[in-house]
């Protein structure tokens, strides 16, 4: 692949974006990428956690490509759309945790990446926004789904309507970052906080993901019902077994995915 790369370390893999010279901004090729990279690891059993992170120090991805995006009709402009809310979803739905380590710039595309992550980490120098209605145009991977869920609906219309850029801190403040790290301990915090998540047992973190996403999509008793069945579930698997044996043995878990 020309733009994304995965690396490993122990139970985690990183994803990374790498198109410096124009911000790690998203053409189609670079989304095409990122949704292989993510179709090659999703069956990994070996993984734990993935980090998405974007090359460079200056951005994570500082969005969509507006030069590709200049160009656009009506019915090409609903294929990019289409184009990154399915590869944003098969992130979403992955079966893992996934990251989004952000270190610079998370704008337009970018910002909506980082949304479709599980958890955002920033470096003290990201910067976050929505900047797509001054160029014409709306979020469309998902930014206008995802962002009320997690920063809640007033301050997400505030993103969306003024376009502004907010610092790491403030994004912190409002949910929409995990954690606020310095810029140079960024992708060690990460893989901290990825390899702690990893040591956890494989199938229930994989329910558990499935589980909360469930419930945004459905009532409170269909969402409790789903959840008893997961629950449920997870006591056939030796991981269970494992999991409380190892609490009353005051030993470490050893996790093996059964
Ligand atoms: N699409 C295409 N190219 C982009 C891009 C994007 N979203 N963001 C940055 N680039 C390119 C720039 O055009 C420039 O290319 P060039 O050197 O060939 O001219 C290169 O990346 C470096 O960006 P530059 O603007 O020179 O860096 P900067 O430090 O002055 O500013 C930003 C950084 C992020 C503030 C600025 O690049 C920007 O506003 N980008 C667009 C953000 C945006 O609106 N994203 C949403 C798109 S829907």
């Amino acid at each position: 692949m020309s733009y994304v790369g995965i690396t490993r370390d122990g139970r985690v893999a990183t994803i990374t974006i790498d198109r410096q010279k124009k911000l790690n901004a998203l053409n189609p090729e670079v989304i095409d990428e990122l949704g292989q990279a993510f179709e090659t690891l999703r069956s990994d059993e070996d993984i734990g956690a993935v980090i998405l992170t974007g090359a460079g120090e200056k951005a994570f991805v500082a969005g969509a490509d507006i030069g590709v995006l200049a160009t656009m009709d009506p019915m090409s402009g609903v294929s990019v759309s289409r184009q990154g809310q399915e590869v944003f979803r098969s992130i979403e739905t992955f079966p893992r945790p996934v990251i989004a380590a952000v270190g610079g710039y998370a704008l337009g595309g970018g910002c909506e990446l980082a949304l479709a992550c599980h958890l955002r980490v920033a470096s003290e120098n990201a910067r976050f926004g929505l900047p797509e209605v001054g160029l014409g145009i709306i979020p469309g991977y998902g930014g206008t789904v995802r962002l009320a869920r997690i920063v809640g609906l007033g301050r997400a219309l505030e993103l969306t309507l003024t376009g502004e850029m907010i610092t790491a801190e403030r994004a912190a403040e409002i949910g929409l970052a995990n954690a606020v790290v310095p810029r140079e301990q960024l992708m060690e915090h990460t893989l901290k906080m990825a390899s702690k998540i990893a040591s956890n047992a494989p199938v229930a973190l994989s329910l558990a993901l499935e589980s909360v996403y469930q419930a945004l999509d459905s009532s409170t008793a269909e969402s409790m019902r789903f959840e008893s069945s997961l629950f449920g579930l997870l006591a056939s698997t030796s991981d269970m077994k494992e999991g409380m044996q190892a609490f009353i043995e005051k030993r470490k878990a050893e996790f093996t995915g059964s």
